[in-house]
């Protein structure tokens, strides 16, 4: 029943209050969690969205996830100007196409990413003079947004255009060395009348936090908004790692922005790394983002870490066979999702079941000790049983982790502290039995689960 609900997010522009009206079968949407990344961010009014590969989308297990998970795709170099127009007046949108079309068939928004950049710049961009270049940079948003027009959600208009490091500068760059700080202004004045129904962003790293780069950030930002130079949002691109972790001052460094007035999209999220220390980063992301009203979604660079672009730091939801990883269950628990949209006993859960594994641990002439390991089957059990039936005339004369009742020789034994088990943990008990005489091994029964 997950499909109503995320259809008519998208429907509505994934208004919360749209969502909690729904009602199926008799009980609200909300009442039944969001399974999938892209439902659970709908039902708090945002999208989540991945950067998506032309070139992947015909591995099944590749589209079969994006499909099922994400509302939103960026295509992950498709639309860069190396890719859209390698050379002058050439535009190639053969690939690109086919990440739109396969992201707006299936009801998903398009980021558009992006327009003018310093990097995967074709040469001859870098060839031309100031008054060239000028005609060239605004040739280029128009054919990009003019193919694309009605198409994308939001573009990524200007791209990294700001020094790393302490000075606040710009970058150097064919656009600013030759045409000035006006360069990025003119793009998004160029842009707003290419397509006017896209949000424009500008777009960049390490300007997560608050420090000197995204002052300067900042600075434009509340200066464009001032002069009524056009731009929508700012997108934070979020790379993170162990010496780039994800900033204390995220979540307010975010709600400066949007308080000058604009949305704010975390656009590339990837942080490096593994299992629960990975996971608890990724709820910090995700719970900054949705402290700040205008933070209006997420974007995780990729969709497997087989083809991350930092794939040796394994930093996305999914790894390389598509398994869910712990900071996928993170993020959404963290939207508010839950993977078991039943609850226990839903229909479509696995059954509770257990196995029992005897080992004798310890012997001597006297007697034996004996050990049952108890393992919960594909679903977590609260509760077990087990039977142990001793060869006559043998007795137990202590036993640990369990609690025995007797009928006959027959043991049953049942939890003392130890009844909950995950999905495939184990437990154990042990006892010491007497062996009177005789050696022999005790039986084992089966083992019932609840
Ligand atoms: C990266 C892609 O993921 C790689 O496949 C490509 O080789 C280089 O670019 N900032 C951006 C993205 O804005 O476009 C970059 O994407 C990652 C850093």
């Amino acid at each position: 029943m997950t499909m109503p609900l995320r259809c008519l997010a998208r429907t509505v522009g994934a208004g919360l209050v749209a969502v909690a009206a729904l009602t199926t079968a008799g009980h609200t949407a909300e009442a039944e969690a969001a399974d999938t990344l892209g439902s659970a961010a709908a039902g708090q009014g945002r999208y989540f969205g991945a950067a998506v590969a032309a070139n992947h989308l015909g591995e099944a297990d590749y589209a079969a996830t994006l499909d099922r998970e994400f509302t939103s795709a960026t295509p992950e170099n498709e639309m860069k100007w190396d890719a859209t127009e390698p050379s002058r007046g050439t535009f190639t949108f053969a690939a690109a196409d086919r990440v739109v079309a396969h992201a707006r068939s299936r009801g998903m928004d398009v980021r558009g990413h992006t327009l003018v950049w310093h990097s995967q710049l074709p040469s001859w961009v870098g060839t031309l003079g100031a008054a060239d270049l000028r005609t060239a940079m605004n040739g280029h948003i128009n054919g990009l947004m003019g193919h694309y027009k009605g198409e994308i959600h939001s573009w990524d208009v200007v791209n990294e255009a700001f020094q790393d490091g302490g000075s606040g500068a710009r970058r150097s760059s064919p656009f600013q060395d030759r045409l000035g700080d006006g360069f990025i202004e003119e793009a998004f004045r160029t842009a707003r009348a290419a397509d006017p129904a896209a949000k424009l962003c500008y777009n960049d790293y390490n300007t997560d936090g608050v420090n000197a780069k995204s002052n300067a950030v900042y600075a434009m930002v509340k200066d464009f908004r001032s002069r009524g130079v056009p731009i929508d949002c700012v997108g934070f691109q979020s790379h993170f790692n162990s010496a780039s972790p994800v900033p204390a001052d995220y979540r307010q460094n975010l709600q400066r922005f949007a308080d000058l007035g604009v949305d704010v999209q975390i656009t590339e999220l990837d942080i490096e790394g593994s299992g629960s220390a990975q996971a608890a980063s990724y709820t910090k992301v995700v719970d900054a983002c949705l402290a700040v009203d205008r933070c209006t979604g997420i974007t995780v660079w990729g969709v497997t870490d087989k083809y991350s672009w930092r794939s040796g730091g394994t930093p996305l939801l999914f790894d390389g066979d598509y398994r869910k990883k712990p900071a996928y269950d993170a993020v959404l628990t963290a939207l508010g999702g839950s993977g078991d949209p039943g609850g226990p006993g839903d229909p479509g859960d696995p059954a509770a079941s257990c196995t029992a594994a005897y080992t004798r641990t310890a012997d001597w002439s006297s007697g034996y000790n004996g050990q049952v390991t108890i393992t919960a089957g594909d679903a977590p059990i609260s509760s077990w049983t087990a039977t142990v039936t001793l060869p006559s005339p043998q007795s137990v004369s202590s036993l640990w982790n369990g609690t025995p009742t007797w009928t006959g020789t027959v043991m049953t034994v049942r939890p003392s502290w130890n009844g909950t088990l995950a999905a495939g943990a184990s437990t154990s008990f042990g006892f010491t039995v007497a062996k009177n005489g005789s050696g022999a091994a005790p039986t084992v029964g089966g083992c019932t689960a609840s």
